[in-house]
């Protein structure tokens, strides 16, 4: 698709249709609207008034007109609730209904004014963004049914923006639109498709591509490494382990001396469980228990993209949990790389046991700052559905920042509390911690003190994505499933720490 920013003459642009967002009361007279109702011959002000579109967030209404020197002959309106909600985050929501809503028309290209004040870098951005994470489908596998219909050419037009702005604002957000997409595309794979080894190919050929270094460990190398916590969770697979170090060094460092932000990810390609097997019902939503392996990648790429004048590394770690004969057994005990013991009294509580090792390597590599992403327990789903990432830290200043970055991109957090309290729920009889707390309590609260034992003098927020990472149905912006949740968040925060 074909991205161009422009910040005059929205009505003359050379596309099939115009899209322009509007707010619950909205009447059409003055601004873009008042110029749009004219080249319609009132059809904008009679729509609104006739309640077509009562101006409300995922409404869409189409007007059809032709124009003296206006190449558009659709015009789209797009429902964007109430104007003193509407945020440059809400954006991306917009252009993306708009697209999806003009793809189905099968129109091919279209204008779009986000009818936001503010930085035209962003709104530029976040519209561009918006396009291109809306195309995202699940058909890959499809051979009859799939999308057919595509859009060749998205502009957006920022009144008064100043060409460099927009070109960067363009730029920017088809980095991190494709990046979540590619988050996406990871956690859609089936899992006979993306196993570790392939994930780990993956990682490397998208290294190559945007310049990151990419080093992947194997079984070996993190036996040597004494990971015993994570190599127990591969042991009853027949693919083998990977450890995914993606490492993004800047040109010139801004950022405090010393200072390391590592993106840690639970890359679970399939999890059944293990020996404590899951049921069988629903146990195919488990491919998507690499979603936090998947949003790490995808940062990684973004960032060698934007190039932020801070390093930063991703270390993921990618293995199967498997029932077989050689698979952990609840009450084996193991030796994790900081030499912390663990009784493993639940093989499907596999999660934190890759963490464990994975968090320990990043700060052994001289991160300061890490945030872990992981789809670790069923209970944050319970406790915040799909609206909210849950979020638990050992430094308050890390958690407010990210909260505060999710804010920012439309993405929300909630924060759950840690202490020694709750630390001491996962004191095992016969090893130094247990992989469980007590049945039925805080189990979300139980997966982040457990990773936070082999966390030891840097600051750490972990994420727990469970709930967010994959969305059900399809939504006007978005099509059902992988989500590619946090990206935006993680870049907003490399971002402001430079
Ligand atoms: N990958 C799951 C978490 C999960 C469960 C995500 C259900 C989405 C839906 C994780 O590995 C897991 O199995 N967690 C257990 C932990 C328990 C055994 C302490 C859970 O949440 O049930
Ligand atoms: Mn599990
Ligand atoms: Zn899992």
């Amino acid at each position: 698709m074909e991205f161009q920013g422009i910040g005059t003459k929205f009505a003359s642009a050379s596309v099939d249709a115009l899209a322009v967002a509007v707010f619950k009361d909205d009447k059409a007279t003055d601004g873009v609207l008042k110029e749009l109702d004219d080249i319609t011959g009132g059809q904008v002000a009679d729509t609104l008034k006739g309640k077509e579109i009562n101006g409300g967030q995922g409404e869409t209404a189409l007007i059809r007109f032709s124009a003296k020197g206006v190449k558009a002959t659709r015009l789209l309106l797009v429902g964007c609730g109430e104007k003193d909600k509407y945020k440059s985050s809400s954006v991306s929501v917009a252009s993306g209904t708009a697209a999806r809503c003009l793809r189905k028309l099968n129109l091919k290209s279209f204008a779009f004014d986000a009818r936001i004040d503010g930085d035209a870098v962003e709104t530029a951005q976040n519209a561009v963004q918006g396009v291109i994470t809306s195309q995202f489908e699940l058909d890959k596998y499809k051979t009859v049914d799939k999308n057919t219909k595509e859009l060749t050419k998205f502009v957006v037009h920022v009144e008064g923006g100043k060409p460099a702005d927009l070109k960067k604002g363009v730029e920017r957000g088809q980095a991190i639109g494709d990046s979540m997409n590619f988050a996406r595309e990871l956690a859609n794979e089936p899992p006979n498709v993306l196993h570790p080894t392939e994930m780990a190919k993956r990682a490397q050929a998208m290294a190559k591509e945007v310049g990151l270094k990419c080093e992947v460990l194997d079984e070996a190398k993190m036996e040597k490494l004494g990971m015993g916590s994570f190599l127990s969770v591969t042991k009853g697979s027949d693919q083998p382990a990977k450890m995914i170090v993606l490492r993004y060094t800047p040109a010139k460092n801004t950022g405090k001396k010393g200072d390391l932000i590592a993106f840690v990810g639970k890359g679970v390609t399939f999890d059944t469980g293990g020996i404590s097997l899951k049921p069988g019902e629903g146990m195919d939503a488990m491919k998507y228990d690499m979603s936090g392996a998947a949003t790490t990648i995808a940062t990684m790429r973004a960032i060698a993209l934007l190039k932020p004048t801070v390093p930063v590394i991703g270390v993921v770690g990618a293995v199967e949990n498997m029932p077989d004969g050689k698979a952990s057994r609840p009450s084996d005990v193991v030796t994790a790389m900081n030499g912390k013991t663990i009784e493993i009294l639940n093989t499907d509580a596999e999660g934190r046991l890759v963490l464990a090792d994975a968090v320990a390597y990043a700060e052994k590599q001289g991160a300061t700052r890490i945030i872990d992403m992981a789809t670790l327990t069923g209970a944050v789903i319970i406790a915040l559905g799909g609206h909210n990432t849950g979020i638990m830290g050992n430094d308050q200043e890390l958690v407010d920042q990210l909260v505060d970055c999710g804010k920012e991109t439309g993405e929300g957090y909630w924060q759950l509390p840690l202490g020694t309290e709750y630390s001491k729920d996962i004191k095992s009889d016969i090893a130094d911690i247990k992989n469980i707390g007590p049945r039925g309590k805080a189990g979300t609260i139980m997966g982040a003190v457990f990773i936070q034992e082999f966390v030891d003098k840097a600051k750490w927020a972990h994420l727990d994505i469970a709930g967010t990472a994959w969305h059900d149905g399809v939504r006007p912006h978005q099509a059902k499933g992988p989500t590619g949740v946090a990206v935006r968040t993680l870049l907003k925060f490399v971002e402001k720490a430079q």
